[in-house]
């Protein structure tokens, strides 16, 4: 299986991006109404920056990034397909994103069954870090 990632397309096709959604449990399998499917896409063609992965044409995994490019970077609905979980693909992703903006501050919500993966990708939970998973800014 050969994976390839994107991260230049922040438009990425719905209907995939809804699968994909719903697949990991986040929503449900109910067609999305008019409004909040334009909601849905807006917040991703807003974004800093996404990254995709792709097996073929198969959307399996997307993240999108909050970033004022210098520093301060959040991480946001990071998602991999539970068929191609365990691939290394959420990893690459969140790794394509820090690789745009290095000397940033990253960020990501503390979700506390994901801590061993965000740990795996650099980030540390601390007292001062509150409710976010950080990688500090290289700059100061
Ligand atoms: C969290 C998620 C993105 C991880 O993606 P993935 O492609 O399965 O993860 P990877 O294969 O890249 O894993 C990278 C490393 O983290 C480890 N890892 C993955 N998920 C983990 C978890 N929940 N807890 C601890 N370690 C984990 C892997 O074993 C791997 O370790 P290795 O480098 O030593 O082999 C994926 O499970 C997912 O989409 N979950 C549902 C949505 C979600 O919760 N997103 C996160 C929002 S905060």
């Amino acid at each position: 299986m050969t994976i390839t990632y994107n991260d230049t397309l922040k438009d990425l096709p719905i209907e995939q991006l809804h699968h994909l959604f719903v697949a990991v449990g986040w929503s449900d399998d109910e067609p999305l109404p008019e409004n909040l499917k334009k909601g849905f896409m807006q917040s991703w063609l807003n974004s800093t920056l996404v990254v995709s992965a792709w097996d073929g044409d198969k959307l399996v995994g997307a993240v999108r990034v909050l970033s004022d490019t210098i520093f301060r970077s959040i991480i946001h609905d990071l998602l991999v397909d539970p068929d191609y979980q365990g691939k290394g693909i959420g990893k690459k992703l969140v790794e394509t994103c820090i690789a745009h903006y290095p000397d940033s501050e990253w960020l990501v919500g503390l979700d506390k069954k994901n801590t061993g993966f965000y740990e795996k990708c650099g980030f540390k939970q601390t007292l001062e870090t509150g409710c976010f998973m950080v990688i500090p800014c290289k700059l100061f």
